[in-house]
């Protein structure tokens, strides 16, 4: 099972399963981030700097794509509610 690891929250891993959002995975294991727009991919809110394994999350789909642009995340910044985990290996995030 994939793992998201969240180094400022003392290096925890949170088991998740493919096509999961870090925030789901995040909220299934007690830690609420904050979702201004509900989840819906349209604020900055969720934001999580990704260290490690961009390549094991699906790349971001149009509404993510299009806040990634307009708010001007950095190539290593995803949307937690959006970047869903593709199932191919672990994930290494920080929380701003
Ligand atoms: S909660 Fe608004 S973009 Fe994720």
């Amino acid at each position: 099972m994939p793992k998201v690891r969240v180094l400022n929250l003392g290096s925890q891993e949170f088991e998740g399963i493919e096509n999961q959002s870090i925030m789901d995975v995040l909220y299934r294991h007690g830690y609420e981030l904050d979702s201004a727009c509900g989840g819906h991919g349209q604020c900055t809110s969720c934001k999580v700097i990704v260290l490690e394994g961009m390549e094991n999350l699906y790349p971001p789909e149009f509404e993510e794509a299009e806040t990634i642009e307009e708010k001007g995340l950095e190539e290593n910044e995803r949307l937690a509610c959006q970047a869903k985990l593709n199932g191919k290996g672990d994930v290494v995030i920080y929380l701003p």
